[in-house]
């Protein structure tokens, strides 16, 4: 198991970030070689590596092995390419297992068909081994192989994961619009913050951005508190993995900065306040009721990251927003009426001199419609929404301000 080809699938546009991430997670394993792919890195490493990723990666969203990559013309192919994969040493037929099946400009006419002829080709092979098939298990699978078909290739991987990554295992609590823990990393990972410098998030709805940022301020492994399905894979080693464990517990330190957050719901801060203790951050991160329009500074200078309302009727009264009628996912209004962007951006350009913003929208003109210049824009997707990461620098004095001329839609 020591050279193994990991493919990490992530968002579109995180790939560079993902690949500096698994660099610095697996520099201990000799001759690691890391490729950006789209939508993934890949990376040659030890089936340690493999625990260590799951166990470290904040942006991937899962830990594929890759077993076959081959041409294929029909479904005939994929249960042949399927059957000269060694299945037998990456489980048992006492394991239940599915194929999830994802295809790009494939030309079958049917995936389930497809995924049915692995899925045969993959039970075949163990009953001419070990004379018995496993059990297939859509729901609670312990074993998921995947296959990825393009216009004439397969790929067949087995996933380390299981539930996907995001999936820290400290969400009970969510909000009505909560940000995927990737995506909250990836926001963290391209604002370059350092976690030295205080970050505010006043928008911070469950707390996802927070959270992740107060781990990552104390060194907490994101995967420290779930299980994972390499854990019921043939290679896998109880020891091994409790000494992982072991070491990322005792990596842990007391906070590098001070993490804020706020939220204009005292319901959300509630949710976010016990997300905050299940991850093991309640005493890294300082959480509070508020509305963003009011909010003073909670430090001098800082970094503000931000997921802010869409399409809401934003109550300063303490509730929730409340869906507004007849508003695009782009607008949002205070409660009386007013448009919140331009509100936050005098509030900001007043009292926020010597703090840098950077604002996930899926609205390409928000910095006109603020009246702000950005300084960065980094293409993000949120699930199938694209959105941009705008970084605004407040500095002292006013704001870097633009004219409010017509913006460039990218
Ligand atoms: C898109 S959600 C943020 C979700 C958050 N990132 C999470 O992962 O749960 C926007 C949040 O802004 C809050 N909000 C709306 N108006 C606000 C205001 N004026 N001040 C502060 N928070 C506000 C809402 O209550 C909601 O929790």
């Amino acid at each position: 198991m020591n050279q193994l080809q990991l493919f990490l699938p992530c968002a579109a546009g995180v790939e560079d970030f993902l690949a500096t991430e698994v660099q610095a997670i697996t520099t201990s394993a000799h001759d690691q070689r890391t490729r950006k792919m789209r939508g993934g890195v890949m990376v040659d490493g030890s089936w340690r590596d493999a625990m260590q990723l799951n166990l470290r990666s904040r942006l991937a969203q899962r830990v594929l092995v890759q077993l076959y990559h081959g041409e294929y013309r029909n479904e005939r192919d994929l249960y042949e390419a399927a059957s000269r994969v060694a299945w037998e040493i990456w489980f048992t037929p006492r394991e239940t297992f599915k194929i999830e099946i994802t295809a790009q400009h494939s030309p079958l006419t049917s995936l389930n068909f497809a995924a049915l002829k692995i899925k045969d080709a993959v039970a075949d092979r163990f009953r001419a081994k070990t004379s018995v098939r496993p059990d297939v298990n859509t729901q609670w699978p312990d074993v998921r192989i995947h296959a990825h078909l393009t216009t004439d290739t397969v790929t067949l991987y087995m996933d380390t994961s299981g539930e996907p990554l995001f999936k820290r295992g400290w969400r009970e609590d969510k909000g009505d619009a909560p940000l995927k823990e990737t995506l909250a990393a990836a926001m963290i990972a391209a604002s370059g913050w350092d976690a030295r410098t205080p970050l505010y998030d006043p928008c911070c709805g469950s707390g996802t951005i927070v959270i992740e940022a107060a781990q990552i301020a104390c060194n907490i492994a994101p995967g420290a508190l779930r299980r994972f399905a390499f854990e019921k894979l043939l290679p896998f080693q109880r020891h091994v993995w409790t000494a992982l464990l072991e070491q990322a517990q005792a990596a842990q330190h007391a906070p590098t900065t001070d993490v804020f957050g706020s939220d204009v719901a005292h319901r959300m801060v509630d949710f976010a306040q016990r997300n905050a203790q299940r991850a093991g951050v309640a005493h890294a991160v300082n959480l509070r009721g508020g509305d963003a329009l009011q909010r003073r500074p909670p430090a001098p200078a800082g970094v503000m990251l931000v997921n802010p309302p869409y399409g809401e009727r934003i109550a300063v009264a303490g509730v929730a927003g409340t869906p507004a009628r007849s508003a695009g996912r782009e607008a949002a209004q205070t409660d009386d009426g007013g448009d919140f962007f331009p509100q936050l951006a005098t509030h900001w350009k007043k009292h926020y001199a010597g703090w840098t913003a950077w604002v996930l929208t899926p609205d390409l003109k928000l910095p006109s419609r603020m009246r702000l210049k950005e300084s960065r824009r980094v293409p993000m997707w949120n699930g199938p929404i694209e959105c941009r990461l705008f970084r605004f620098d407040m500095v002292a004095g006013s704001a870097r301000e633009r004219a409010p001329t017509a913006p460039s839609p990218t």
